[in-house]
């Protein structure tokens, strides 16, 4: 079988490792490089986002299963263009991957579906914009509401930080068209959960719950990045919190969306936050997140590929399908390029000791380095973007995992990388958890 993995950052290196620890047999291809990705499979330099390009290599590869990693090629319709050209292909279609490129549609179906999420309004101009957040007083956030690269979302706590945030969307234009249409919403408190699930588009089979760590420092401060490292499973978020979620907020969701005459198949991921009156909604993704993917999968048992082909159009459907967590808790710890999520340097050579490097070294270790913004050169590998590796460590609970993943982490040489010391925090004073 011949797949194709779309993406090249640190979550499509850990698709790409668990399909291939799965299933070695099988001949993987992904879109661009990293230098990770390249020790399994075959580098195919084309754009993610462009469709028609994408649908002819699939084509001209004869590619059985395409996987499609990051949410823009997805709300480009490359599922749909894949779909139509007869090919079996992972993730929803542009109608679907609007529950995450327009806040403001995913607001709306929550809103006319009882989905708990915080108390908003939709604006295309800043006077309306700023009488809202007015009205809403202390404390609110503005949210570009189309794709803006993780960083459309603003939260405001004095009233000169809201007159910024509306001048950023409606006068700066520096979220350009995704800020058309603006999300003023209150202020939500408590801690954030990822939890994912995979669906066909009527059964929902839950992954464990995660945590990222958006900010670049320790204690959570600093400025936002993609996520500084994420760890599963999550101790506040047991077994029944996942089974209100499914009930009050994903059923209901993608009951939204069939009504809409969407068929949704692919990755449900809300970000909740866990309140005073429950979870409610702080986003809907339409993709495994990044770097929770990388987190979660050294964990999966189950054979990843079934569970991706079962959801897919034309496969077996979930209604019989669980996903078999081993036990224990796992740990990725985000490497980052001195100065990111600002300007950094880039072809700083990195070095990984071979007994972390070699696909076998998890089995040995319960260690895997997952590359996200490396590549190749002159057989070194070199820093090639801001968030360089997921160092991650599976144990046999959460101290146990973190303990390894920063044991691995100092043996790995390279300048000016900067990762966070303290990733899993919250648990850990919560004295640590296990599946
Ligand atoms: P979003 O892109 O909507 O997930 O927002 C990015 C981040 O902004 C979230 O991970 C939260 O940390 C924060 N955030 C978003 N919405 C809210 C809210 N209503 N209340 C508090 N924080 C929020
Ligand atoms: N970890 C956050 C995201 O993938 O959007």
């Amino acid at each position: 079988m011949r797949i194709l993995v779309v993406g090249s950052g640190g979550r499509e290196h850990a698709l790409l490792w668990k399909l291939h620890r799965d299933h070695p047999e099988n001949e993987y291809l992904f879109t661009g490089a990293n230098a990770g990705m390249e020790t399994i499979g075959r580098a195919v330099d084309v754009p993610p986002s462009d469709v028609a390009t994408v649908a002819a290599l699939v084509a001209s590869e004869d590619v059985d299963f395409t996987v499609v990693g990051p949410e823009v090629p997805l709300a480009a319709g490359l599922a749909d263009r894949l779909r139509f050209d007869g090919r079996a292909v992972f993730g929803p279609g542009a109608d679907g991957a609007r529950l995450e490129g327009s806040k403001a549609f995913a607001k709306r179906l929550m809103a006319e579906r009882g989905v708990p999420t915080a108390r908003f309004g939709v604006f295309g101009d800043r006077a309306s914009a700023a009488a809202f957040a007015r009205e809403l007083g202390e404390g609110c956030v503005v949210k570009a509401s189309g794709l803006a690269a993780g960083k459309g979302a603003i939260v405001c706590w004095a009233w000169e930080e809201v007159e910024d945030a509306l001048d950023a969307c409606f006068v700066r234009r520096e979220f350009g068209a995704a800020a058309n249409e603006v999300v003023v919403e209150e202020l939500l408190e408590g801690e954030e959960v990822s939890l994912i699930a995979l669906t066909d588009g009527k059964s929902l089979v839950p992954f464990l719950p995660s945590q990222d760590h958006k900010r670049a420092l320790d204690g959570d401060e600093g400025p936002n990045t993609g996520g500084m490292g994420a760890y599963a499973p999550v101790s506040i978020a047991d077994e029944a919190l996942v089974e209100c979620a499914l009930d009050e907020i994903f059923r209901p969701t993608l009951d939204g969306l069939t009504a809409e005459g969407i068929t949704f198949s692919g990755v449900l991921y809300a970000g909740l936050m866990l309140t005073a009156d429950g979870p409610q909604v702080l986003e809907w993704n339409v993709r495994f997140g990044d770097p929770e993917c990388q987190a979660l999968l050294p964990l999966l048992e189950s054979d990843l590929l079934e569970l991706l082909f079962a959801a897919t159009p034309g496969g077996v459907g979930l209604a019989r399908t669980r996903a078999i967590w081993r036990p224990g808790a796992c740990v990725t710890v985000v490497a980052a390029s001195e100065g990111y999520p600002g300007s950094y340097a880039t072809g700083v050579p990195i070095e990984i000791p071979d007994e972390l490097a070699a696909e076998s070294a998890f089995g040995a270790s319960g260690v895997v380095v997952f590359h996200a913004g490396t590549r190749r050169e002159g057989g070194r590998v070199v820093t090639a973007g801001g968030r360089v590796l997921g160092v991650t460590a599976v144990g046999d609970d959460l101290a146990a995992a973190r303990d390894r993943a920063y044991g691995a982490l100092a043996r790995i040489d390279g300048e000016g990388l900067r990762w966070r010391t303290d990733i899993g925090w919250r648990d850990l004073s919560r004295g640590g958890t296990t599946a």
